[in-house]
Parts: structure tokens; C-alpha cells; sequence
């Protein structure tokens, strides 16, 4: 059912910090910042040749990153996104596998326009997931 990785998501405390680290130490191409009011995060897509890592930064008040980089004060591995064909038929399908989906289970449109859906980390080997649908 799932496809290729899309990006793996790096919560970060200095938005600056992580743009710097990526673009000069590491040496990738990082585009540029991009707020997502909806999301609560600033993020910053850097692109690999195989996939992408984005960089999350809170946004607003009620960040959901923000609980993340209290426990996690230097950033840290947030989420990784999988690629689906079908977002819906995937939910369903893991739904009645007993998987939680979070935010009440219909999709969001994420940072790339297409509809994303969030997996309980508990479900999913500590692991929260992130479904696109391409
Ligand atoms: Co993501």
C-alpha cells in the first residue's frame, strides 16, 4: 500500500541553525522558508536526490511541534511521510486494522498542496506517520 518515502520531518528549535546546517555544512539544496498557518510550523523543504527532509519550526500559539521540542530541546526526528495512491482507501483500510488516525481522520492539505493524513505513533512502532497522497 505505501509508496515511496516522501520526506523524513527534523523538528528544529532555530529555523536559521537548521537552514545554515543543511545548506553549508551538509551542502543540499534548501529552499526557503514556507509558513503553514494550519499546520502550526514553519517548514523549510530540503531535497535530496531520493527523497526530502523537512525542517519543522512552531508556528503561533498552539503548535503541535512545540510539546515535541520541550521534550526534545535540540531538535529531533518528528515524523516520516509515505507516499499512497489513494488517501481515503488507505484510512479505510487501516481504520479497520485498528489504527488510530489523528485529527479526526479526514485529510488535510499539507505543505505540498496534496492531502496528508497523521498515524498514531503507538500504532506504528513509535513511529508518527505521515500518509500523502501523490
Ligand atoms: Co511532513
Amino acid at each position: 500500500m505505501i509508496g515511496r518515502l516522501n520526506h523524513v520531518a527534523i523538528a528544529v528549535p532555530d529555523l536559521e541553525a537548521g537552514i545554515t546546517l543543511y545548506r553549508d555544512t551538509l551542502g543540499a539544496k534548501v529552499n526557503a522558508p514556507q509558513d503553514e498557518p494550519d499546520h502550526g510550523v514553519t517548514v523549510v523543504f530540503i531535497e535530496l536526490p531520493n527523497t526530502k527532509i523537512e525542517l519543522l519550526h512552531p508556528l503561533g500559539e498552539n503548535s503541535p511541534i512545540a510539546a515535541f521540542l520541550e521534550k526534545n530541546p535540540s531538535g529531533g526526528i518528528h515524523h516520516i511521510c509515505y507516499e499512497v495512491d489513494d488517501i481515503l482507501a488507505a484510512r479505510d483500510k487501516l481504520q479497520a486494522a485498528g489504527a488510530r488516525v489523528l485529527g479526526g481522520g479526514e485529510p488535510k492539505i499539507g505543505a505540498h498542496g496534496k492531502p496528508v493524513l497523521f498515524l498514531h505513533p503507538k500504532d506504528f512502532t513509535g513511529t508518527l506517520i505521515e500518509l500523502e497522497q501523490v
